[in-house]
């Protein structure tokens, strides 16, 4: 079974008043500010294994500052999404103003600014998954779990999202599911698949194959 990370990429949901949500954001934490550092009751803590990671994080930067969406990543793993007490600690840890932080999870839509549900699918809506059906398979997904991109299923089972390439251009239309890529989907197979996963039941190796014509294209000599 294939799984891979993927990489934070730019917002493709609808125009959004980032400054208003910034400052509710801020409002909500708690967050003042001294001399452009931030401040906070520091509620939310990492593990020791993950700080130690934090540490070689830091190690491989000129500044601490850089290993800013890293971290986050390594946060969001820990509780699923970046809290406002998330941002904080990333910013005290960092020496960065909330703010500054804040702006970075804004900017990137793989950080949850909100508790997701269980699984979180993300639906390629870019150019090569597009011609291949990509917004069929959203709207039947909207349809099935009763909800938009953005939104969450309301047994919590499911977070729908859009996202920009996911660098699986060749066998669109494909979707993400937590890490995993699923490819050349139809709507019976994304069906059978959230079916098996809304089970508790772990994907088969068909349904995650990451290159599934590549023993064709061996076999023809391509
Ligand atoms: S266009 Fe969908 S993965 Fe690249």
């Amino acid at each position: 079974m294939r799984a891979r990370l993927s990489r934070a990429s730019a917002s493709s949901e609808e125009p959004r008043d980032l400054a208003a949500e910034g400052m509710r954001f801020l409002e909500a934490a708690s967050l003042t500010e001294a001399s452009g550092r931030a401040r906070s009751t520091m509620a939310f803590t990492l593990s020791a294994e993950h700080e130690k990671i934090v540490d070689e994080l830091i190690a491989r930067y000129p500044t601490k500052q850089a290993a800013c969406i890293p971290v986050l990543h390594l946060c969001q793993r820990q509780v699923g999404w970046v809290s406002p007490d998330v941002v904080a600690y990333v910013a005290t840890r960092l020496g960065m103003a909330a703010s500054e932080v804040q702006g970075v999870v804004t900017f990137y839509t793989m950080y949850a600014q909100h508790p997701p549900g269980k699984h979180t699918v993300w639906v390629c809506r870019t150019l090569s998954c597009e011609l291949m059906g990509a917004k069929t398979i959203q709207e039947h997904l909207e349809h099935r779990l009763g909800c938009h991109a953005g939104e969450t299923s309301a047994d919590g089972t499911f977070t729908l999202k859009k996202a920009e390439c996911l660098a699986a251009c060749g066998y669109g239309p494909m979707v993400q599911i937590d890490d995993q890529f699923f490819e050349n989907l139809t709507v019976e197979k994304l069906d059978a698949l959230l079916d098996r996963i809304a089970r508790g039941e772990t994907p088969t190796q068909e349904e995650t194959a990451w290159y599934p014509n590549a023993a064709a294209a061996t076999t023809s000599g391509s």
